[in-house]
């Protein structure tokens, strides 16, 4: 395996692959990475010849009061997972290589990116679709993994492939959940015992929501009434929001639910610890 921090120097290694005629998948990641990355890395490698992780925590996708200075790194043993996992290429740039003295360009996703994460974190879409358009011309990739964890993420990455005509596949892996339902995310490092129990309530609430239409009920508002009531019986959870929006669009559904086309997503805050999840109803 290869580490490399250089854009130049990987932007010459990706052309030789490609001469070569490989496949190049690409895992774009902001490190401390966990088993869920791993299925992220397994599902690449299914597809492609060359695997390539980048990791990399973006600036440009954080606000001013988020985590940021105080996000896991953890390089050293981010490589480690991906030598054992199979990985050839690690990508790990500084920020000055990715956003050098006077950098001023920005790709915006201006309709997807609006609602949700887009409300309380206006700057974060700009910043995820700037930098991953970036990985796409440094790495050149035929494919590239999102997890779907992050829902609103692949849906803006998505339309950002289409718009702008990058020949990359989008493919999206299935969110890897702890034993008790706990999506895997990095910043479930933040939590204490304790926390880590309130916020489960975050995946009950969406399992509700599903038994709930399983049943029957397609009605919007009682789905997402009973998540509300869930989250709202937990003291130290604050919902941010709970919605039930077109997977594709992000768009929030009105009146009835079609099964397979809607997903109920949820942020919420467990302390000062922001968790997102989700899962198509
Ligand atoms: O999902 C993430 O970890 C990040 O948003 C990404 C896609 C690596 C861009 O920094």
């Amino acid at each position: 395996m290869q580490t490399i921090t250089s854009v130049l120097e990987m932007q010459i290694l990706a052309e030789d692959l490609r001469s070569k005629g490989q496949i190049i998948g690409l895992v774009p990641t902001m490190g401390a990475l966990h088993e869920g990355h791993v299925s992220l890395i397994k599902l690449a490698a299914e597809q492609a010849d060359t695997v390539v992780v980048s990791i990399f925590v973006n600036p440009t996708q954080f606000g001013p009061s988020e985590d940021f200075s105080k996000y896991p790194r953890s390089l050293e043993a981010d490589v480690a997972v991906c030598e054992a996992a199979g990985v050839d290429i690690v990508f790990a740039p500084t920020a000055e290589e990715i956003y050098p003295k006077g950098y001023s360009t920005f790709v915006v996703e201006e309709f997807i990116a609006k609602p949700l994460e887009g409300v309380s974190r206006p700057v974060h879409f700009r910043g995820v679709t700037t930098v991953v358009a970036k990985l796409f011309n440094i790495v050149r990739p035929d494919l590239a993994v999102f997890g779907q964890k992050d829902a609103q993420q692949v849906a803006v990455i998505k339309k950002m492939v289409e718009d702008l005509h990058f020949t990359v596949d989008v493919v999206v892996a299935p969110t890897l959940r702890e034993p008790d339902g706990l999506a895997m995310s990095s910043r479930n490092r933040y939590l204490s015992a304790t926390q880590r129990i309130e916020a489960l309530v975050i995946h009950r609430a969406l399992r509700k929501a599903i038994e709930m239409v399983a049943s029957g009920e397609r009605r919007v508002d009682r789905l997402v009434a009973e998540a509300t009531h869930l989250i709202g019986l937990h003291r130290r959870v604050r919902m941010i929001y709970v919605s039930i929006v077109d997977r594709t669009t992000m768009v929030a559904i009105k009146g009835e639910v079609v099964p397979g086309k809607a997903v109920m997503v949820i942020a919420a805050w467990v302390d000062e610890v922001r968790l997102i999840d989700n899962e198509v109803l």
